[in-house]
């Protein structure tokens, strides 16, 4: 006989939560498969907004950091630098958890953060930054806006230099947190608000 009682594992614990959005973070950075590793960035503007699916490159919950990698002449890093928030969507269907952050966001581009990510990218990721014209030019033909030479193949390490001036690295320093579980029995929602002057988060709950 089917069993029609709800699972009784709803969490009850705003600490363990919190472990737990930063954990899934580091996963998302770590494992491809994982649904948190392409979140969606969302900027505002005075009489606009956009959003767009990024990667998500390094979480560090010491310094409440998220971080993407973008080309330094997108739009979208005019609208970061603009705006004074930039809020990130992530979505876990297996375990129905969304989670909304929002912060300040740095980008970084040509100095030791930007150096210290390039380094760690590899030679076809690299080949994104050596698009001839800036993201969002447009084309009278359809095209990658690779240089021909390498539409079938990785840059070399020496042609992939060549790109770092168009490499950014997008930090937002996280302030707010917002997790919302849907179950059966009742969706459960949770918020969690950056303290300053006790250098610590502060989580309640909120009705979803
Ligand atoms: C799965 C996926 C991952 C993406 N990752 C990135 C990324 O890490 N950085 C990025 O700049 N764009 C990424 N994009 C492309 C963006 O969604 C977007 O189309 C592009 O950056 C232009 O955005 P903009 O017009 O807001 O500058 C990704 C798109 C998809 C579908």
């Amino acid at each position: 006989m089917k069993n029609h009682r709800l699972p009784t594992d709803l969490p009850t614990d705003l600490d363990a939560i919190l472990t737990s959005i930063w954990k899934a973070f580091e996963v998302g950075v770590r494992e491809a498969g994982h649904p948190f590793h392409t979140p969606v960035v969302a900027t505002a503007g005075l009489a606009d907004c956009d959003a767009r699916v990024v990667v998500l490159r390094r979480a560090s919950p010491d310094r409440r950091e998220l971080a993407f990698h973008t080309d330094a002449r997108a739009p979208k890093v005019r609208l970061l630098q603009a705006c004074h928030t930039t809020a990130w969507v992530f979505y876990d269907p297996a375990g129905r958890i969304q989670v909304r952050a929002k912060g300040n966001t740095v980008v970084h581009q040509g100095d030791a953060v930007a150096e210290a990510a390039w380094a760690r990218t590899r030679l076809m990721s690299r080949r994104c930054y050596l698009a001839e014209l800036a993201p969002s030019t447009p084309s009278d033909t359809p095209s990658s806006g690779l240089p021909p030479a390498l539409v079938e193949r990785s840059p070399t390490a020496e042609e992939s230099e060549a790109g770092f001036v168009n490499f950014a690295v997008c930090v937002t320093e996280v302030i707010r947190l917002d997790w919302l579980q849907l179950a059966a029995r009742g969706h459960r929602r949770a918020a969690f608000t950056w303290d300053d002057h006790a250098a610590g988060w502060r989580g309640h709950w909120l009705t979803p």
